[in-house]
């Protein structure tokens, strides 16, 4: 289960980065108003609640930001939504997702009452195909808009008019919420770099295991290759990085620079991205 090696490499090549960044449906100047994240599902009714999925409750708190080891209060990452939304979707049973129109992790059907299971294998021991599709499926997750989820690119969280959301790769989505838990916030009008939820604490296996699980279902559903599972990375007795080559993750050239024959040699960080850390720092 420990996936998280894998995204070690990525973070690195690509300036990388769980629950997910704003859903689309939540980021109308109505419910950005009302604080209100309860989307339609697609029965029609908010949270599925006409089919028993969830219903539209008050001050649900996701625990992903809420581990620091400073708690600020100004932190608009803290208790995860609360700064943004008093109402959010409380799925029941095995229902998931933030119009609760997904399943838990484990669990898939439409009624998500069939038990799922996924191989997650070592990436050194997935057959030539199966890596190929790895890489296949990376690379079109980096090239696919998200459908359901949407960026806040916004630095100043504390003038709510102002908020700008834009499309953003189902990659870069992943990335993104990466950057969001260690980036700098805005305090006493300074971007202040203090407090990184994700790195240099306990939470860190579990942070960065959500995130790939994010990422997986993410694929899956952009594939509808439900099968498909993140592969791991099991670093025991290894001296040297031995996936560090174009066949795995990447070789550098002589300079340290990525090879022209990684897989991930075309990759470009989004324009919108590259505008947000020039403003905000990199922490
Ligand atoms: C926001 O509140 C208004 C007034 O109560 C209501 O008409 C509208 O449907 C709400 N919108 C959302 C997205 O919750
Ligand atoms: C969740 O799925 C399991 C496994 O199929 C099933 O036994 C259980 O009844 C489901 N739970 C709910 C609340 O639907
Ligand atoms: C950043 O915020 C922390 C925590 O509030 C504070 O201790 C520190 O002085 C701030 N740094 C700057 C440069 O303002």
């Amino acid at each position: 289960m420990i996936a998280f090696g894998i995204a070690f490499g990525i973070v690195l090549l690509c300036c990388t980065l769980a629950q997910a960044q704003f859903p689309r449906a939540c980021t109308t100047t109505d419910a950005l108003r009302n604080k209100s994240c309860c989307p339609l599902w697609k029965d029609g009714s908010p949270c599925g609640s006409s089919s028993g999925r969830g219903e539209c409750r008050d001050g649900i708190v996701f625990v992903l930001f809420s581990i620091g080891k400073v708690r600020q209060y100004d932190d608009d990452r803290l208790n995860w939504p609360k700064f943004y939304y008093d109402k959010t979707c409380e799925c029941f049973g095995n229902y998931s997702g933030h119009d609760c129109g997904d399943c838990k992790y484990g669990y898939s059907g439409d009624k998500c009452d069939r038990k799922k299971t996924v191989v997650r294998k070592e990436i050194r021991e997935l057959s030539l195909l199966e890596r190929k599709r790895f890489f296949s499926y990376l690379a079109l997750a980096k090239t696919t808009k998200s459908h359901d989820f949407v960026v806040l690119t916004t630095g100043d969280r504390h003038h709510r008019d102002a908020y700008r959301f834009v499309d953003a790769s189902i990659y870069d989505m992943f990335s993104w919420i990466h950057y969001y838990s260690i980036k700098p916030i805005l305090r006493n009008g300074r971007f202040n770099a203090t407090t990184n939820y994700a790195h240099q604490g306990p939470a860190f296996p579990g942070w960065h295991r959500l995130g790939l699980l994010f990422l997986e279902r993410q694929i899956q559903l952009m594939t509808g290759d439900d099968s498909f599972a993140m592969p791991y990375y099991d670093w025991r007795g290894e001296e040297k990085c031995s996936i560090c080559t174009n066949d795995f993750l990447r070789d550098n050239d002589v300079q340290g620079i990525l090879s022209q024959y990684s897989h991930f040699a075309s990759w470009k960080v989004s324009g919108e991205m590259v505008t947000v850390w020039a403003k905000e720092g990199w922490p």
